[in-house]
């Protein structure tokens, strides 16, 4: 069920040049599941399209959640100069969000994230470390300025970081790391640029449980305006599927790789 509401900031604060982290409290963090997305309206009157942005952390006891965001236009921006006290229209929780529930415990995930991709997996690290399942998350960043949310990770999982310039962790893609693998986890959950789900949808298209997280323009954000469509694999061009209602998260395997957008 979509809900909107006035959410409240608790606290924000800059993790990297250019990203931040914000929490928020509201009643909508009762309805959230790991994976969904909030789509804010950005409080500035010339601005009409709201802005999605994954689910980071949840914390339902608290009735908090947190959004981790970079400063890409004037929408997050504008984000990033609220405070604490200052309220954020919010719509949701929304999409489809990580399958977990098919997983026991003793068994294995891979998380891959990449950049601003990589938030909404800690919450799927929490959520999967909690179910007794063995996590490894390899995450990519392009230096080790913008390298987030590692320590936070490194509680639930085995952690590898790669940067593209080296001068971090392993020089070089997630795939570096990957490719190195000898035994193929239970699941393997993915959410980053274009160039790195093209990647993984790849490697693992006949994997079982292999899933991307994929971004889109999206306008209305709740499966009526048809913004956010991307077109299914080995069917007629008439068949497609909606980002915001039917994603985030896609199987491995069913998205044609050149509709996608970043
Ligand atoms: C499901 C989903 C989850 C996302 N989660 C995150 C997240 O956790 N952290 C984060 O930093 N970013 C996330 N994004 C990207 C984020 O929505 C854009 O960076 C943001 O909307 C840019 O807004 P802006 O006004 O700052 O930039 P502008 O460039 O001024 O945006 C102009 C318009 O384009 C849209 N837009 C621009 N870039 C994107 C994009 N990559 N995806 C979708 N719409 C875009 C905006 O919503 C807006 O309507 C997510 C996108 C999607 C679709
Ligand atoms: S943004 Fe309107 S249908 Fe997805």
């Amino acid at each position: 069920m979509i809900l909107k509401e006035e959410m409240t900031i608790v606290s924000q604060r800059e993790i990297a040049t250019d990203i931040f982290e914000m929490v928020l409290t509201g009643q909508l963090v009762e309805q959230m599941s790991v994976g969904q997305f909030l789509h804010i309206r950005v409080p500035d009157i010339s601005k009409v399209l709201r802005r999605p942005i994954s689910i980071c952390q949840i914390d339902k006891a608290k009735r908090e959640a947190t959004i981790v965001y970079r400063v890409q236009g004037l929408g997050t921006e504008i984000f990033s100069h609220l405070g604490a006290g200052d309220v954020l229209d919010c719509m949701g929780p929304q999409g489809n969000g990580f399958p977990i529930d098919f997983l026991d415990a003793g068994q294995t995930a891979l998380l891959v994230g990449g950049g601003i991709g990589v938030p909404p997996l800690l919450e799927l690290a929490k959520q999967l470390y909690a179910k007794g399942v063995s996590v490894t998350a390899v995450i990519g960043f392009a230096s080790k300025d913008v390298v987030i949310l590692e320590q936070e990770l490194a509680q639930f999982a085995d952690v590898i970081v790669t940067t593209d310039d080296g001068s971090y962790g392993t020089k070089g893609y997630v795939s570096t790391v990957i490719d190195t693998f000898k035994n193929e986890s239970d699941a393997v959950y993915a959410c980053g640029a274009p160039g790195m789900l093209n990647y993984v949808d790849q490697k693992f298209e006949k994997h079982p449980h292999a899933y991307l997280s994929m971004e889109s323009r999206m306008a209305c954000g709740m499966g009526a305006c048809y913004a956010c469509v991307v077109h299914v694999k080995d069917a007629d061009e008439s068949k497609s599927l909606r980002v915001c209602e039917d994603g985030p998260v896609f199987a491995t395997g069913t998205v044609l790789q050149e509709m996608r957008k970043g």
